[in-house]
């Protein structure tokens, strides 16, 4: 709506997990080349932490691109909230495994030939699990179970799971000690401090056409940063909305006022803030990616 008036070819700010859009930050890259490195070296178990909107999901559609240049066969389930069925039928479609859909044993013995079909040909096999504070109980015993195919000299199935930082503690279970044993490379994403929220603002702008931005003054970003708490997520909502408001305004620069504006109305909260206008950090909407 605004990129035209902006002179933008795209928007800058979508909340959908672009890998076309990356700010490589000194952690997003350590992330993506420790599960790049964990995958390809068939590691085993992999676990990406992050609070909600610090870039998990992006950092597994940059693996997921690696992968598929790679020929690396792999199983993406970015919806966990799922039944055991529902889990095996998600596989069996992913893998495009030969079997009946509807039969877990069947799943099972087709996932078990392609992994050691695989394995023959030296290729790796992946399963990636998005959310994965979500799953079941019953779903994570089964992931275990995959997670102890093997043959002699290495794990047959390379997994990751990615979740908030409640998958942490569900991994404390007792039922669950096996797992957490055998997670061979963990990382966690954290917000981002001031200086990257600067340059991932930049990064992100320069992707849509704009180079050299001067949109959004130093000070105004210092402001943003402090608003977003250094969430990707956060930012992307505030600096869209502030284009907006610049746009409706028909300023070529986004100001305090207008920030003012587009943290109330998206009821932002952030350490120091004087009115507490909401018992929740910020609204269910942003708390989920639109995809
Ligand atoms: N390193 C990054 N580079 C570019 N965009 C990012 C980065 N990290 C997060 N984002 C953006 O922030 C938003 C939230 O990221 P997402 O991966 O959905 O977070 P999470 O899965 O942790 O909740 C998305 O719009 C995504 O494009
Ligand atoms: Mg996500």
């Amino acid at each position: 709506m605004y990129n035209a008036f902006f002179g933008l070819k795209e928007s800058p700010f979508s909340l959908t997990p672009d890998p076309a859009f990356l700010y490589r930050s000194a952690q997003h890259e350590e992330a993506l080349a420790n599960l790049i490195y964990g995958v390809q070296s068939r590691k085993g178990f992999l676990v990406l932490t992050g609070e909600v909107g610090t870039g998990k999901t992006t950092m597994l559609e940059c693996l997921q691109d690696y992968l598929a240049a790679q020929r690396v066969d792999y199983a993406f389930l970015f919806n966990s909230r799922l039944t055991v069925e529902q889990f095996f039928e998600m596989i069996c479609y992913d893998l495009d495994l030969r079997c009946a859909k509807t039969s877990k044993t069947e799943v099972l013995i087709a996932l078990n030939q392609r992994l050691v079909q695989n394995a023959n040909e030296g290729r790796t096999t992946a399963l990636i699990l998005d959310e994965a504070h979500n799953l079941e109980w019953d779903v994570l015993e089964e992931v275990r179970l995959l997670g102890n195919l093997d043959s002699r000299r290495e794990k047959l199935l390379q997994i990751v799971l990615a979740g908030q930082p409640e998958f942490d503690r569900k991994l404390d279970a007792p039922s669950l000690r096996q797992l957490k044993q055998r997670i061979a490379l963990r990382c966690t994403l954290q917000p981002f401090r001031e200086a990257e929220t600067g340059e991932y603002i930049a990064t992100r702008l320069a992707r849509a056409g704009l180079p050299e931005q001067t949109i959004f003054s130093p000070e105004l970003i210092a402001e943003i940063h402090l608003r977003s708490q250094g969430i990707p997520r956060l930012i992307n909502a505030i600096c869209d909305n502030l284009l907006l408001t610049a746009f409706a305004m028909e300023s070529k620069q986004a100001e305090l006022e207008m920030l003012e504006e587009v943290t109330s109305d998206l009821r932002l909260e952030w350490p120091g803030r004087r009115i507490s206008r909401s018992p929740e950090r910020y609204p269910n909407e942003l708390r989920e990616p639109t995809m």
